[in-house]
């Protein structure tokens, strides 16, 4: 399975998958990195995997569709058959979702449909919900809205902090995005199934 992550910030998610690829976990190949953030540790951490890295700073584009035509025709060059976004801090437009629909994951840090958006590990803990957990979900035009794929829950004890949360938080999604994507290449998640599903409202 050929594969592209896009991610923003650390890349911890994104380390998870190339280990997982070497280790022969992952009958997937990262043939792409595509960052917004040109001096994102995530960028090194692709280079030392070598990993080829598209980086672009969105301001040097007149729209959100320009920088996305660029990443697509290279996706098309690359022949990238299911995209992966790990911390990717930007909405992502009909450009790429119409492209690869069916074909786009997201992990977020939160049991969907809680607390989609920014900070969904301290918008959690402040509503005081007692169980939390992560999704891997299909991306649709949405804010973290698209059908779910895979849920993992993790428990909120009294004097968990967002840091002790978030540390479980990433232990979970390093362990869960290698196996859906393992899931995917191997046939037993289908994503088509997904993707035609109709919506909650009857759409
Ligand atoms: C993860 O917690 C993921 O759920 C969220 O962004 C974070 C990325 O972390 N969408 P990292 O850059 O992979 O370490």
């Amino acid at each position: 399975l050929r594969i592209a992550v896009f991610a923003s910030g650390s890349g911890s998610n994104f380390q998870a998958i190339a280990d997982a690829a070497m280790a022969g976990r992952l009958d997937a190949r990262i043939e792409l990195l595509v960052c917004d953030r040109p001096k994102a540790g995530v960028v090194e951490r692709a280079k030392q995997a070598g990993v080829p890295v598209h980086t672009f700073r969105p301001k040097d584009y007149d729209s959100r569709e320009t920088y996305e035509r660029e990443i697509l025709a290279i996706l098309q060059q690359k022949q990238v058959e299911l995209v992966v976004l790990a911390g990717y801090m930007r909405i992502v437009t009909k450009v790429l979702v119409d492209a690869y629909w069916g074909r786009m994951l997201n992990i977020h840090p939160s049991l969907l449909p809680s607390f989609p958006g920014l900070d969904a590990i301290g918008q959690a803990l402040r509503h005081g919900v007692k169980v939390t957990g992560v999704t891997v979900h299909l991306v649709d035009g949405g804010l973290d809205s698209g059908p779910i794929l895979a849920q993992r829950a993790l428990d909120i004890a009294p004097g968990d902090t967002e840091a002790s949360v978030a540390e479980r938080i990433h232990r979970i999604e390093h362990r869960l995005y290698p196996e859906v994507i393992q899931a995917i290449a191997t046939g037993s998640i289908r994503l088509e199934d997904a993707a035609n599903k109709p919506k909650e409202d009857g759409t």
